[in-house]
């Protein structure tokens, strides 16, 4: 079996590295980019900051903030509206997976005619875009160094995702400063989407040896630095650990794959308003319980990269401890209920199920989970997760 490992061409880390961006994309050539920054960026210290460093390379620069957070067909439209009448030649994007996935669909819009839904699924996107510098602002969905975006078709209600080499950014800028001022709340959910890639791409059919390492360094980072974030929003060396963990989450899936938890929660997410990585966490203890069988041993891996068990430990002990682990560290991070979630009402959620389902299993990546499950047993697994 033959593996590829896609990552950016420039990673930059470390306090203060988005001072960079002006002498980076000045390298690429660029002379007149759009900034795709996020609502809660755009106009502030951060943004004036970038936009300085471009105005120091000589670049010309244009901001486009007009999205909203798990973004759809429209908004993306809208920036490349806006993107063809500056006369942009790149792209710089300053948010979470939202405003990255944007500006890398913005990319792609305007290199190649037509809907976003003919790009839907693996290696549809026949032209590459213009360059895309990526500075996320969120630790989690690791979008800075991924081939993926996911993008709402309103029409259709469903979360499209789209996977081609041509996503993967030129650069990533990881400056954990930018998080800094992310409350609890956002802190957790968006962590536990890290700790979700991380176990998903590790236990993935898809997993490699190039992905393995990195997939068990974001795990074990996560379990060391996620709750001192969550518990001090301003603990510096909690924060970089956590944006270099959704970093290598990022790499680690991109390469191998997410698998049944993301398969789930996209459909999830859409049916009830649920941000991306809320929609993950809800679901990740219920679904590594039904999953663990099918791959003992991968998940007690997982379990001594959290240091839950010692090699000494039989695979069955590590990866129950797992599954409590994910459990005890939901409620510790103070993640809702999936009822809470989904305003309490259990027969409107049991109505939906059979679409959430279908869909999960439409978008691939059920069939990389250790056991891949059917129609029927996914909807069981919604309804566990109650
Ligand atoms: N492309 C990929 O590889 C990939 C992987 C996983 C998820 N996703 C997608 O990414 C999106 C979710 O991204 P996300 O979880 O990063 O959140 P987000 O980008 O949707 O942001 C969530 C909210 O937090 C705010 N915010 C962002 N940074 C902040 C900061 N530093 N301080 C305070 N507030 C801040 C935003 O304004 C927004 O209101 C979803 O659409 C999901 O499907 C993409
Ligand atoms: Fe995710």
């Amino acid at each position: 079996m033959t593996h590829r490992f896609d990552s950016p061409t420039v990673i930059l880390t470390g306090a203060g590295c988005r001072r960079e961006a002006g002498s980076l994309l000045a390298a690429m050539k660029a002379r007149r980019t759009l900034l795709v920054a996020d609502p809660f960026f755009a106009s502030g210290p951060f943004t004036r900051e970038i936009a300085a460093a471009l105005d120091g390379a000589g670049i010309q620069h244009e901001v486009y903030s007009g999205f909203q957070p798990d973004p759809t067909e429209e908004n993306v439209r809208a920036g490349a509206a806006c993107f063809r009448e500056f006369q942009a030649d790149s792209i710089l994007a300053l948010g979470g997976g939202s405003g990255i996935d944007v500006a890398k669909m913005v990319g792609v819009s305007v290199a190649n005619p037509g809907p976003l839904r003919e790009f839907q699924g693996y290696h549809r996107v026949p032209n590459r875009g213009p360059s895309v510098v990526v500075v996320p602002t969120t630790a989690g969905t690791g979008s800075e160094a991924t081939k993926v975006a996911v993008i709402t078709d309103t029409e259709r209600r469903v979360k499209m995702m789209i996977l081609d080499p041509g996503l993967m950014p030129a650069a990533a800028i990881v400056d954990y400063e930018l998080t800094l001022s992310m409350p609890p709340p956002l802190t957790a959910h968006v962590g536990v989407d890290t700790l979700t890639h991380g176990i998903e791409a590790f236990v993935s059919r898809r997993a490699n040896p190039l992905t393995d390492p990195i997939a068990l360094a974001s795990i074990d980072r996560v379990q060391r630095y996620l709750r001192r974030a969550w518990a001090d929003p301003e603990d510096r060396e909690a924060r970089e650990g956590m944006a270099l963990a959704a970093l290598e989450g990022g790499l680690a899936f991109t390469n191998s794959s997410v698998c049944l938890v993301h398969g789930m929660s996209r459909p999830l997410g859409l049916a009830f308003g649920l941000p991306h990585g809320l929609s993950n966490a809800v679901l990740l203890p219920a679904v590594t319980r039904f999953s663990r069988e099918g791959a003992v041993a991968r998940y007690a891996g997982v379990a001594r990269a959290m240091g839950l068990a010692s090699p000494g430990n039989g695979d069955a002990y590590a990866s129950e401890a797992l599954v409590d682990r994910l459990d005890a560290l939901n409620e510790e991070l103070e993640v809702p209920r999936l009822r809470d979630c989904c305003g309490g009402d259990r027969e409107r959620f049991r109505s939906t199920l059979e679409k959430m389902a279908a869909d999960a299993l439409d978008s691939g990546s059920p069939q990389n989970n250790p056991t891949v499950p059917a129609a029927d047993e996914i909807m069981e697994l919604y309804d566990s997760a109650w």
